[in-house]
């Protein structure tokens, strides 16, 4: 059963009565036939001539309009326009039937889990995908589902990880108990069973390589799922090449080494924390706050641009808001990113690229913020005015970006255009530094290459 209709309407079929005007009109009279089936049979089939098209034109026949297109089940497909924070309500989410959460979803393996969610990889529509399952007790403004659900869905860039489409249902002790059962029946079936393991050290080759497959069941069970509660499942893009934080601590792709020297570890930085930027200001011309920009919650997905193999995506929406200027929120970001204004319930664009100066200095360090600090210190001496060292051999520009971003007052911040644009052109200059010291070393072999031309080439 969808929102806004009852059981009995559902029975009563007066979902057949709402279908636009038009379709099947005259025809609704209690009729099991389907109204194509109603035109005279006298009537020539395969005749066309002007006469009889101009007498289509003058009167439409309509026992043949097509039938009304319904979302499919469980689909989250009508277009939103949330125009601010009071549009994230329950009434802009259309819940489905707990069965249909995951029907058409198949190979679910986990991935990972953070604070308010459990992520797995699946296929959907023959697509390799990324499921996200959230739970919550409401729908109220501060749902992390509400946000999740609605807030990915408005968002389409290149640096923006895809929301292809979400789910929610309220779970109920019939569904749950119809969920579990079902995939007790199907083991049985089959003849599975999960505590079985032959010894023969092979598995059940029924399984695929890499992890297995969980059902709904499963993943149900391990989410600790009740009756009454809201899950939500935000089908999406999956990244293939981890998170940024993983790029930085276990690949250490910014710094050097024997794979690539300090310029090419330098460009790489710069071209990756352009795209974050990118993302972000795609998501702040749409009128949304990320609210918890940082390093795991950008991900990476393969791409030949360069030879980085990647392209940085934003994800994570759970604690966005949509916004036209600073807003009050009492949901807070990780607190590392946080900018003294948030502490204190003041969300804007300048938190976001608050978290963004952060962010930008931990790609070039290595090192978490505040290490050895303790939460309360990290809030008190951030509100106190106090921000990370830049190492002495980082690059000036970049290091003059990183403060700005990071300034104690919201309106000494850039906008994220400008960040596009600083970044941008800290890469450029970093090329030229090289083509002038080829030139000075009579080592420049490229015939005609232009010391102004597009960073993406070279
Ligand atoms: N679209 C995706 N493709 C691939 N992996 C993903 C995707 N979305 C999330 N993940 C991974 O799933 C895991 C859990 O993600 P989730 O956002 O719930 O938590 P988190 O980012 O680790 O923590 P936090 O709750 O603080 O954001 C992370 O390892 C994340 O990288
Ligand atoms: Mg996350």
């Amino acid at each position: 059963m969808r929102a806004g209709c009852s059981p009995e309407q559902e029975a009563s079929g007066e979902k057949v009565a709402a279908a636009p005007a038009g379709a099947g009109a005259g025809s609704n009279t209690g009729s099991q036939q389907p109204a194509i089936e109603e035109q005279p049979s006298s009537e020539p089939q395969e005749e066309s001539t002007d006469e009889a098209s101009q007498e289509k034109q003058e009167k439409p026949n309509l026992e043949l309009s097509p039938p009304p297109v319904l979302p499919l089940p469980g689909c989250y497909t009508h277009s939103l326009k949330l125009t601010s924070e009071q549009t994230l309500c329950q009434s802009n989410i259309q819940l489905c039937h707990p069965e249909e959460l995951v029907g058409d979803i198949k190979d679910l393996a986990f991935i990972g889990n953070g604070s308010f969610a459990a992520v797995f990889k699946g296929l959907w529509q023959g697509a390799k995908v990324a499921i996200k399952f959230v739970v919550s007790d409401s729908l109220n403004s501060n749902s992390v589902t509400l946000r999740e659900s609605l807030l990915g869905q408005l968002l389409s860039h290149p640096n923006v990880i895809q929301t292809y489409t979400t789910r929610c249902a309220l779970m109920d002790d019939e569904s749950l108990h119809a969920i579990h059962g079902a995939t007790e029946d199907a083991r049985r079936l089959s003849g599975d069973s999960l505590r079985f393991v032959s010894g023969d050290g092979f598995g059940d080759p029924r399984h695929k390589a890499g992890g297995g497959t969980i059902s709904v069941s499963n993943i149900l069970l391990q989410l600790q799922v009740k009756p009454g509660q809201y899950v939500a499942v935000v089908i999406m893009e999956y990244a293939d090449r981890g998170t940024l934080q993983e790029a930085i601590y276990k690949r250490q792709v910014f710094r050097e080494s024997p794979r690539w020297n300090k310029r090419i570890a330098a460009r790489a930085l710069f071209r990756t924390a352009r795209e974050i930027a990118l993302g972000m200001q795609h998501l702040h011309s749409s009128n949304i706050l990320h609210g918890d920009l940082k390093p795991g919650n950008v991900l990476l997905t393969s791409a030949r641009v360069d030879r980085r193999g990647f392209i940085a995506k934003l994800a994570d929406f759970g604690l966005s808001h949509v916004a036209h200027g600073p807003i009050a929120t009492n949901t807070w970001g990780t607190l590392r990113y946080m900018a003294p204004e948030h502490f204190s319930g003041t969300m804007s664009q300048a938190t976001d690229v608050f978290a963004f100066g952060m962010l930008l200095w931990e790609m070039v360090t290595g090192k978490k913020p505040y290490e050895n600090m303790t939460q309360g210190e990290v809030i008190q001496s951030v509100s106190q005015g106090l921000r990370p060292q830049w190492p002495p051999d980082c690059f000036p520009h970049l290091e003059y970006l990183g403060k700005r971003c990071t300034a104690h007052n919201s309106a000494d911040r850039p906008s994220f255009g400008e960040i596009v644009k600083e970044l941008e052109d800290m890469e450029v200059m970093l090329r030229e530094l090289l083509q002038a010291t080829r030139e000075s070393a009579g080592m420049n072999v490229v015939a005609g290459s232009s010391s102004h031309s597009d960073p993406q080439q070279g």
